[in-house]
């Protein structure tokens, strides 16, 4: 098939590569031209495992391309995927002037030629967009009747980090058709899908998406929270979460305690969930405790600095791993950042490192980057463990007992070797570690 691709972003690249792997013939548009060029120029703008060789592939293969023709290239598809953001505006609601403007082009495209289309809504967006705001606006703008162009949302589920794994391995697939054309384009696309594949109607797939999200930023939430309580009482929150993982219908996965959860999907979801159901005056109970839980999570590892070092004015405090998890550079709502800003207005020097992300979080807050993880430590007063990148792991224990002023160090992700580090002279904390004090 020929497919247009709206937004070279994580979700984007990875949906116009891994469609161009499977022989699709795939052109990804951006309104930033510098993004299209760098495609066509090999160049893969964000860290993300496998995913340079992927396009790189599919350039060689000239599946897939960048381009700036974005008119003639939808006019000619059979399919566009719109894969552009949609951001939290400042009071959580989700921004939707991305894909209002994707679906504008979309419909300027469409006026001409008569080809049957269809609109796949992949970026999330909350329930009836696609049929309230993607559907009117393409028709509107195209002047074309509704038997021309078919609607459907299929929400995406890729994992930055293992995100070309995900999008070429999914564990499920949901296509929420609008009507007949769009279902029967989306089968024949996912025909060879070996997962199981759900069809619905757009408003469910939306939701779908959504509730998955808030599910699992819930679990990490309940997670924290009572692997607080664990530490308060002296219990091993890990023996806790393998006893729990055990019973299959809460299963070992999102059970690991730690500084709560970041990037560009889980808190933007649940606040846009919540503040759209808030504005209708539903309950949102449970989506605001897992947002209040998120927001103190971090702070722990400030007030346990507090606690151990009394004032943070002046001190040296190390950061280790800034994005919001290993395997990106992505540090959109990264905890790293709220944990550096709150030491930040303490006085404390921050001096950061991470092997991708280091860029990426400077913009975001102005703290020191030290090349790497034995430069931050060295005259450190404390060290926090903000990102479990295998290479801090793998850190020897002296390197904590030597290159430090004082060994003191807070694992926000219990990725380090608690034993090895106390064994070695280091003063080590961790959430949900039991006997911490
Ligand atoms: N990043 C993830 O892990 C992930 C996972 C699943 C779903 N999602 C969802 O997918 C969507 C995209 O996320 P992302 O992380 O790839 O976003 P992103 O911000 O990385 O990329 C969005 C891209 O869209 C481009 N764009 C904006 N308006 C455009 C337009 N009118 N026409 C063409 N291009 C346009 C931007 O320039 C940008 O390059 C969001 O709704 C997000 O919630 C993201």
């Amino acid at each position: 098939m020929r497919i247009t691709v709206m937004g070279t972003g994580y979700v984007g690249l990875v949906t116009g590569a891994t469609f161009a792997a499977a022989g699709h013939d795939v052109a990804c548009l951006d309104i930033l031209p510098e993004r299209v060029a760098a495609l066509n120029a090999g160049e893969c703008p964000i860290f993300e495992p496998g995913l340079p060789e992927l396009l790189k592939a599919g350039l060689a293969s000239e599946k897939l391309r960048g381009s700036g023709e974005m008119a003639s290239e939808i006019t000619e598809a059979d399919l566009t995927f719109i894969c552009v953001g949609t951001p939290s505006r400042n009071d959580g609601s989700i921004d939707l002037a991305q894909v209002e403007s994707a679906a504008a082009a979309i419909g300027d495209a469409l006026a001409s030629g008569e080809r049957k289309h269809v609109v796949v809504v992949k970026s999330t967006v909350l329930p009836r967009t696609t049929e309230d705001l993607v559907l009117p606006r393409v028709l509107e703008r195209s002047g074309r009747d509704r038997a021309s162009v078919g609607f459907a949302m299929n929400p995406e589920f890729l994992r930055e980090g293992s995100a070309v794994a995900d999008a070429l391995q999914p564990d499920r697939i949901v296509i929420g058709a609008a009507d007949g054309l769009a279902r029967a384009r989306l089968r024949l696309l996912y025909a060879g899908a070996e997962c199981p594949v759900l069809e619905c109607d757009p408003r469910t797939a939306e939701m779908v998406k959504y509730a998955s999200n808030a599910f699992l930023a819930a679990k990490v939430s309940y997670t924290n929270e009572v692997a607080n309580l664990c530490e308060a009482w002296g219990i091993d929150f890990a023996t806790v979460a393998e006893g729990m993982g055990l019973d299959d219908r809460i299963s070992p996965r999102f059970l690991r305690a730690g500084a709560g959860f970041g990037g560009s999907c889980f808190p933007k979801d649940v606040k846009a969930l919540r503040t759209a159901a808030a504005a209708e005056k539903l309950p949102v109970a449970m989506l605001d405790a897992t947002l209040v839980v998120n927001e103190s999570q971090p702070l722990l590892l400030v007030a346990w600095a507090r606690d151990a070092l009394g004032s943070l004015k002046g001190k040296r405090i190390a950061l280790l791993g800034l994005a919001f998890k290993p395997d990106t550079d992505d540090v959109r709502e990264a905890r790293a950042a709220v944990v550096a800003r709150a030491l930040l207005d303490a006085d404390a020097s921050v001096v950061g490192c991470d092997p991708q992300a280091a860029a990426n979080f400077t913009a975001l807050c102005d703290i020191k980057i030290a090349a790497s993880a034995e430069a931050a430590l060295d005259g450190a007063d404390c060290a926090i463990l903000m990102t479990e990148w295998p290479e801090y792991a793998a850190l020897p224990p002296a390197v904590f007992a030597e290159r430090m002023a004082r060994p003191l160090v807070l694992d926000g992700r219990r990725a380090l070797d608690a034993k090895a580090l106390r064994n070695a002279g280091v003063e080590y904390r961790a959430i949900g570690l039991g006997g911490n004090k």
